[in-house]
């Protein structure tokens, strides 16, 4: 049986003090290969500490937020299983992967990774994984988690986008992704998207490459993507599929399409009264949408996929 650790927040309790997270923050040091002089503010503001016995542990979920984590084991063992979001037929708008719905959901609880953290060990996963733990032995087992954005995971985000974008449990990585696709061209408010083909034929593309490309090389580099909101080696990951840390015009148009092209499938797929919840500026976070309505999404969800997935298989008989 799986015991849930009780969230208990120190910061609102007498005794805990700011020093307290300074001295913590002090004690930790960013290794070099972690960007110390872009990461260490997040992991001096992020830092979580559990606290669990034997067997306890947090059962299975997909984290909402859009950084990676790494937890660092501190005192006695943890055992990690991990799941990565799968590929779906049907598009969610409402979360499938909240504490416990894992192991409900059709597609089981199936994970792909199953590591025992000893004291002094870190793990570090991407955003959208599944992740359960449990204390293993009798003693007090003790951990802390920290969560970075620098860099985001553009090009896990790049790989697995339809998963991403079909999925809302991370639907808060659909703005940023829009952006880094996007590179500030003008239009699609909303993040509608378009088909591919049309979307590969927009001549407008051509001319913002153009545009950003100051010194006319072909290529655009960081710091002509400086103006973006985050910082422009995440969207240098999205687009950069021959690694050479530049954007070109092909890959612009490549990434570009690919992104909308996915998009407004992701919307076609839905449900005709629900598409304006795959849109920016209905509602800030699909988190908000009210818990009935919710319900009701996750149910045609899954019954849609269940639809589907009977057709493919009566398709694969014949
Ligand atoms: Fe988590």
């Amino acid at each position: 049986m799986l015991l849930v650790l009780t969230d208990v927040q120190f910061e609102d309790r007498p005794g805990w003090t700011k020093a307290m997270l300074r001295r913590v923050a002090k004690s930790f040091k960013v290794p070099d290969f972690m960007h110390p002089e872009r990461t260490a503010r997040d992991f001096g503001a992020t830092p979580e500490f559990w606290f669990g016995t034997g067997k306890a542990g947090a059962k299975a979920h997909m984290d909402s937020h859009v950084q990676a984590t790494v937890s660092v084991q501190i005192s006695g063992r943890k055992r990690w299983r991990l799941m990565p979001l799968r590929q779906r037929d049907a598009p969610f708008l409402a979360m499938i992967y909240s504490d416990g719905q894992p192991y409900e959901n059709d597609e089981g609880w199936q994970p792909l990774f199953e590591i025992v953290l000893e004291p002094g060990e870190g793990l570090f996963f991407p955003p959208g994984m599944i992740h359960e733990t449990m204390n293993v032995g009798d003693v007090c087992a003790s951990s802390v988690t920290f969560q970075f954005n620098y860099p985001y995971a553009a090009r896990f985000y790049r790989r697995f986008f339809p998963r991403v974008r079909y999925t809302a449990d991370i639907g808060e990585s659909w703005v940023l992704i829009k952006e880094w696709a996007r590179l500030g061209l003008h239009g699609d408010k909303k993040g509608k998207g378009e088909p591919y083909d049309q979307a590969r034929q927009r001549a407008d593309v051509g001319k913002h490459f153009a545009k950003l490309d100051k010194d006319g090389d072909g290529r655009l580099t960081e710091a002509e993507l400086s103006f973006l909101d985050s910082p422009a080696i995440n969207a240098i990951a999205w687009h950069d599929l021959d690694g050479d840390e530049a954007i070109s015009l092909e890959e612009f148009r490549e990434g570009f399409a690919y992104w909308s092209d996915v998009t407004s499938s992701a919307i076609k797929a839905t449900p005709k009264e629900w598409r304006k919840f795959q849109l920016f500026g209905t509602i800030e976070n699909l988190e908000d949408i009210p818990q009935g309505l919710a319900k009701k999404m996750r149910q045609a969800a899954l019954a849609e996929e269940r639809r589907l997935k009977a057709a493919k298989e009566q398709q694969s008989e014949l």
